[in-house]
């Protein structure tokens, strides 16, 4: 039996990171313990007030980032952090060399309702000296990540992370409160019939979308010669999660119901950690034609048309995208 402190050490990651990693899933003992109780907690239904994505607040989103906030404000390598719920980037420790970003609740919508959520975490360099609240600090591509991960509320506590180089998933021992190593090389299918998709925003979406999902639709009876499968857990932890054990793809594109229209998801704390993931897992994440972790990011908070998953999947999204380009 591996814990992660264990596994950390046996990586010889970088003390600052692994560090910063434990830091960040204590937290998410403390969400999970929060999560049993759900109302016994005091912490369904809504804060009162939205945040700079234009969202109302829950409950949780606030208590989860500033339990994060609290916590990284100890934790001397961590310079600044940046958070979905935070308009702007907060300083942490004046020696820190290490950013933290994260989605400190992901799946709002279902914490009320007793279904999954998560949260994710991304861990990127710190060149400059001195504590930082500069966002342009933190406007560093995908591929500059040193860790990445995510916490999954499920039916048990999960921690899957990629340091190094490959994917590996802990499962959070209720009676020892330690995170037990239960998967040390995740890898992902290049094909499948599985995928993820709000459906309800087909008039939204660009025509070579609309015509993959119609593909699906058809199954067998139609070009793709086969039945497909459809999931759809609204967090994307719990989709990226259902990939990382079997495959699929998931995608929330760009459409036109969203301000800038990229589509919901935001670049620095969903997308970027969680296509870290699924590269190292073998699989692949883009914006229906670019890779995700090459993107120039201008703003924190920017978002990101995402399809990721399955290789052989994604490729073919990306090619009914560039025939119709
Ligand atoms: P968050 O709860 O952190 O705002 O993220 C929710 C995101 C993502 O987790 C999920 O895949 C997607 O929103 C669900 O969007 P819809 O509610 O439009 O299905
Ligand atoms: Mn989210
Ligand atoms: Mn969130
Ligand atoms: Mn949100």
């Amino acid at each position: 039996m591996t814990t992660l402190a264990q596994y950390l050490k046996a990586q010889k990651t970088d003390s600052a990171v692994s560090d910063v990693i434990t830091t960040v899933t204590e937290v998410g003992k403390t969400i999970s313990q929060l999560l049993r109780k759900g109302a016994l907690a005091d912490i369904l239904g809504e804060a009162g007030n939205q945040n700079v994505q234009g969202e109302e607040q829950k409950k949780l989103d606030v208590l989860a980032n500033d339990l994060l906030l609290d916590a990284l404000a100890q934790n001397k390598h961590c310079a600044g952090v940046a958070s979905e719920e935070l308009d702007d980037a907060t300083p942490a420790n004046a020696d820190g060399n290490l950013l933290v970003l994260f989605d400190p609740l992901d799946g709002s919508s279902n914490i009320d309702i007793n279904m999954a959520v998560g949260t994710i975490f991304s861990i990127l360099p710190y060149q400059r000296q001195g504590q930082t609240s500069e966002n342009s600090d933190f406007l560093q591509a995908g591929n500059a990540q040193l860790a990445a991960g995510y916490l999954l509320y499920g039916t048990s506590t999960m921690l899957a992370l990629t340091v190094v180089d490959n994917v590996v998933m802990f499962s959070l021992d209720p009676d020892s409160n330690d995170y037990i190593l239960v998967k040390d090389n995740v890898q992902i299918d290049a094909d499948t019939s599985e995928y993820a998709i709000n459906s309800s925003n087909y008039r939204y979406w660009r025509a070579p979308m609309q015509q993959y999902i119609d593909e699906l639709v058809a199954g067998d009876t139609g070009v793709r010669g086969r039945d497909f499968n459809m999931r759809w857990v609204a967090a994307m932890v719990g989709d990226v999660h259902r990939i990382l054990c079997r495959g699929g793809l998931f995608t929330y594109p760009f459409d036109t119901k969203y301000p800038n229209k990229a589509g919901k998801l935001r670049l620095m704390y969903e997308a970027n950690p969680m296509s870290l993931l699924i590269e190292r897992a073998g699989g692949s994440a883009t914006d229906a034609t670019h890779r995700i972790l090459d993107i120039a990011p201008t703003d924190i908070h920017q978002r990101v048309p995402v399809v990721l998953g399955s290789k052989n999947e994604v490729d073919y999204v990306k090619d009914l995208h560039l025939k119709h380009d």
